[in-house]
């Protein structure tokens, strides 16, 4: 069983058991094996939240892929109408002709992702597709394509499993929901 152990006073409640995200975790990573078998994969984790899914992900992968990462800024408020993101570092491998999927910790307005799908379609990847664990569909201010998805999740606020409150709680594993401190 996962334990939640919050580091302060804040309140935690578990949307997401480790147990459902070791199970969804293998069956992304079967079908992920199965959809890309025999062509080059890159894997691409979007820093620094995606980073545990990514690697959990791809221990559950029985096909060859190259792994790299990217960080892009985040937008601020003023902003996010327009999903103004730049990229802080970029990717260390070409993906020219490559089958890219991106890897997330969560799609929520879709401002970073759709920045992204827009800065590496122009880089000519053979295909680019993306994987999320968490999707926020009723935060959604951009259409983006999301073609493999780990649970959807209403509007709230979540940490663990590789998403953080001011850097807390990345290393939970599991998802809870946090309620913030007025
Ligand atoms: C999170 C997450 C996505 C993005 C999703 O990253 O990892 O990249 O936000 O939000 P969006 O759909 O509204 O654009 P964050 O900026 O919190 O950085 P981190 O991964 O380093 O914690």
């Amino acid at each position: 069983m996962s334990e939640l152990k919050p580091y302060d006073d804040n309140q935690l409640k578990v949307i997401v058991t480790q147990e459902q995200i070791e199970e969804k975790i293998i069956e992304l990573g079967k079908k992920i094996s199965e959809d890309y078998a025999g062509q080059e994969l890159v894997m691409i984790g979007v820093l620094r939240g995606s980073t545990y899914f990514l690697i959990d992900l791809t221990r559950k992968m029985n096909i060859p892929f190259a792994i790299d990462f990217i960080s892009i800024s985040q937008y601020s408020e003023q902003a996010s109408s327009t999903g103004v993101v730049r990229i802080t570092k970029d990717l260390d491998v070409s993906i020219s002709d490559k089958q890219v999927l991106i890897v997330e910790d969560i799609v929520d307005t879709g401002l970073s992702l759709g920045y992204l799908l827009r800065n590496l379609k122009t880089r000519n990847p053979a295909g680019l597709k993306v994987c999320t664990l968490l999707n926020v569909e009723a935060r959604r201010i951009v259409e983006v394509p999301v073609d493999y998805k780990g649970f959807d999740i209403p509007n709230i606020f979540v940490v663990g499993y590789g998403l953080d409150y001011n850097e807390k709680y990345r290393n939970l594993q599991l998802i809870a929901e946090l309620k913030r401190p007025k």
